[in-house]
């Protein structure tokens, strides 16, 4: 547990890369990397075809299965989509909605968002939503707003119980793969903005339950830094998230802050 009494989450975003042939050796080199003791919850969201490889290699290392994207639907006439209850057989129990590059290049709307999360939690995934404001948007002032409406209508009608077992992700779009990585202060501010929206929503209690991770080229110089915010639970992670030795280190700076918890 963290400071607030959150277990601590690292998710790999893998987007577009990997083959299936190079999940075990990715595997193989994080167990070696990873420290003794771990106290989050790690998990690996992959592209779909390689999700078995994942959920085979990962079973020792205890790494959860993530997927990037679900269908809103249930099923039926909808070609190309991947439900809820089939990736739930495939393994997974973790999967990101409304990621910023789904938003861009494939139309996601809040709204979508919203059904996908719902999707989910009624076959027992937990949805990592993320959320997050361009440069644009931050430069003229609209940050807080803008990520408070995507947390309203990313939750509408998901009652309280549900959305505690919810993840979000802030992830600021001028962060992500460009190393541009938000100050502690930055990120810490729009998390916190984001629990006391989810307080608004719900009440403190629900809020203080669900974790906020932070994405937007986290990597291992950065994390510790990031992770000790009172208000970030874990990182989304990209980039580095390719790299055994890279991800290893990451998830090893979930460590401090459990320390500080328990002094
Ligand atoms: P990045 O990506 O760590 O490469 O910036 C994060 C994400 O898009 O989830």
């Amino acid at each position: 547990m963290n400071i607030r009494g959150r277990k601590p989450i690292i998710a790999g975003n893998w987007k577009l890369n990997k083959l299936a042939a190079e999940v075990a050796p990715f595997a193989a080199e994080l167990r070696s990397a990873l420290p003794a003791e771990r106290g989050c919850d790690v998990v690996i969201c992959a592209p779909f075809p390689l999700i078995p490889a994942v959920r085979e290699s990962g079973a020792a290392l205890n790494l959860g299965v993530g997927a990037q994207d679900v269908s809103e639907h249930e099923k039926g006439a909808y070609t190309g989509e991947v439900s809820a209850a089939q990736l739930f057989e495939f393994g997974v129990r973790y999967c990101i909605v409304g990621h910023s590059e789904r938003r861009s290049y494939h139309g996601e709307t809040d709204f979508m968002v919203n059904e996908k999360a719902k999707a989910l939690l009624a076959n027992a995934i937990t949805p990592i939503i993320c959320v997050g404001e361009s440069l644009e948007q931050r430069l003229r002032g609209l940050t807080r707003e803008l990520v408070e409406y995507q947390i309203a209508a990313a939750f509408s009608g998901i009652p309280a119980e549900a959305a505690a077992a919810c993840v979000v992700a802030y992830e600021p779009l001028w962060a992500i793969g460009t190393g541009n990585t938000a100050t502690t202060g930055q990120a810490q501010e729009v998390c916190a903005d984001i629990r006391s929206a989810l307080a608004r929503i719900y009440d403190a209690e629900t809020a203080a339950r669900i974790r906020v991770l932070y994405g937007g080229s986290m990597n291992a110089g950065n994390a510790c830094d990031l992770l000790a915010q009172p208000d970030i639970d874990g990182g989304l992670i990209g980039g580095a998230s390719l790299k055994p030795a890279d991800f290893a280190k990451i998830i090893a700076a979930t460590a401090p802050a459990q320390r500080d918890a328990h002094e």
